[in-house]
């Protein structure tokens, strides 16, 4: 019998861990739950005997491939796949899914209610802006930056995206304008939404000078990862522009350093929060268990991400 293992520091919401547990006992594999683990070497021993693994932002090491004698597949429950060790995997011959565009309207409504919360100061009171009218930069315009575009538009703001990997024609008809570089995006919006992935080319990229091109009042928001910041260069931009902000969904390393010298410049959410809803934990995980149930039954693998 296949064994199932669900491991999720971060726990899916309970509707979609009973759709998992449901689908993986029809198809009559057995069904394990590891949630809200402390250490490391808890999914390492839970992953031993798992045929499939079912993760988030789960740490999948060399160290955890490894130990998964029985382990094929492992998917992510999610968009980014930055935390699965793909080398390891392939070694191996385990495949690496994620599940792409199934939380993704979830991120795309925090990068709005971010923006409406801190254009409003917190809710504190006092006096704040408004959207409307305001340039708002997408720099990858894939599910959920697309999204964030929609919605944008809604807001009534000026929306303009970056994308070398995305023909242009595709971007304008949802009335966006395209722009050919991310240099001229950073120069031309009031607001930047990043939804790039963290990989090599990525890591560090959005650095001092592509963020000291926005103009005045720059707002920055990060519901994509923390590691495509250069954390230098965003200390640097917080020191020399008073008109630089900040939000995030994910909080920089350097939050102490930002916390005590720029109030009133920033915002990161306590805990990720952007895929944390129960329609995206459904539609994530329905996929993830109808994809693990798809490759061991048919073979099929379209999602794969280490072909
Ligand atoms: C993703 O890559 O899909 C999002 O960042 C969500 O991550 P999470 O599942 O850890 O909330």
């Amino acid at each position: 019998m296949k064994k199932i293992l669900v491991a999720t520091v971060k726990p899916f919401h309970p509707e979609a861990v009973e759709n998992i547990k449901e689908k993986a006992a029809n198809q009559g594999y057995e069904f394990q739950l590891l949630e809200k683990y402390g250490d490391q070497s808890e999914l390492i021993d839970a992953v031993k005997d798992a045929d499939a693994l079912i993760i988030r932002s789960d740490k999948v090491t060399r160290e955890v491939i490894e130990a998964g004698k029985n382990l094929k597949i492992v998917v992510r429950g999610g968009a980014g796949y930055d935390n699965v060790d793909l080398e390891a995997a392939s070694e191996k011959g385990v495949v690496v899914m994620n599940t792409p565009g199934q939380n993704s309207n979830a991120v795309a409504e925090l990068a709005l209610g971010m923006m409406v919360y801190h254009a409003r100061n917190h809710f504190n009171g006092k006096a704040g802006t408004e959207l409307r009218g305001k340039t708002l930069g997408i720099h990858a315009y894939g599910n959920v930056g697309k999204l964030v575009a929609e919605i944008a538009r809604g807001f009534g703001m000026a929306v303009y995206a970056f994308d070398p990997f995305i023909d242009k024609s595709i971007i304008e008809k949802d009335g966006v304008e395209a722009l050919n570089t991310a240099e001229e995006l950073y120069s031309t919006c009031q607001y930047i939404s990043l939804h790039i992935p963290a990989n090599e080319k990525t890591k560090r990229s959005i650095n001092f000078d592509m963020l000291n091109k926005m103009p005045k009042g720059a707002t920055l928001v990060n519901t994509a990862r923390k590691e495509v910041i250069d954390e230098e260069g965003l200390k640097k931009v917080f020191a020399e522009r008073d008109d630089f902000h900040y939000i995030t969904d994910i909080a920089p390393d350097c939050k102490e350093e930002i916390a005590g010298k720029y109030d009133g410049r920033y915002f990161w959410t306590p805990k990720k929060m952007g895929a944390q809803t129960s329609e995206a934990n459904i539609n994530a995980g329905i996929a993830a268990i109808n994809q693990i149930i798809g490759y061991f039954e048919k073979g099929d693998n379209t999602f794969q991400v280490n072909k």
